[in-house]
């Protein structure tokens, strides 16, 4: 059973032992074309000790990020990235297929609802766990047009991992030859509705 979100804004939330704030804004690089922008502060309620302890999903509103814009949020104690992509980043996904080392998604890194081009239920709203399936770091974004020498020049923006220089794309799709062997994994979640993903759970029947 998830556990609702009552509230996103700029404060910091704590109301009461069942309730702490687990959402933290995610720093964004600059670049022409970002990937994700900052959402200054996303307050929640959050699962109780016990029920996070327990593997409690969670309800996250995303009424509050805008288009590039990309929170994260706390689930079985690992970060999971909400990216509201823009239509300039879902257009760069077809662009290098050739260079993934598993672009149509076939090793089991995520449910069968996103096995699809964008990875995603909504293809503007990516949901992926932000840890490195390589030795377990956390990727950065990388923007398109980012000066940092270890993605390339035909970089079309993603993530880049700065412990071994894995990359991956805007879908969590890792490059060819890097040690990170799979893609980044995406979370089993659903849509309660238009703007509130429930994480760490399928869709009931
Ligand atoms: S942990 Fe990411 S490349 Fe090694």
């Amino acid at each position: 059973m998830s556990q609702p979100l009552t509230a996103i804004g700029p404060t910091f939330c704590q109301s009461g032992s069942e309730r702490r704030s687990l959402l933290y804004a995610t720093a964004a690089l600059g670049g022409v074309a970002m990937l994700g922008v900052a959402v200054p502060m996303v307050s929640t309620l959050a699962p109780s000790e016990r029920a996070k302890a327990q593997g409690a999903s969670v309800e996250v509103d995303i009424s509050g990020v805008p288009p590039g814009g990309m929170v994260t949020v706390e689930w079985r104690g690992k970060p999971v990235w909400i990216v509201r992509r823009t239509t300039d980043t879902l257009a760069t996904l077809p662009k290098q297929t050739s260079q993934l080392a598993d672009p149509e998604s076939h090793k089991d890194q995520q449910p069968e609802y996103a096995r699809n081009a964008h990875r995603s239920v909504k293809p503007d709203v990516f949901v992926a766990i932000g840890i490195c399936t390589h030795l377990g770091c956390s990727p950065s974004e990388v923007s398109v047009g980012s000066a940092n020498p270890s993605v390339g020049n035909d970089w079309q923006g993603g993530y880049f991992c700065p412990c071994h220089g894995s990359t991956f794309d805007a879908a969590g799709r890792v490059f060819k030859n890097k040690p990170a062997p799979t893609n980044l994994e995406v979370p089993p979640h659903y849509y309660a509705s238009d703007t509130r993903i429930v994480i760490g759970e399928n869709a009931p029947a």
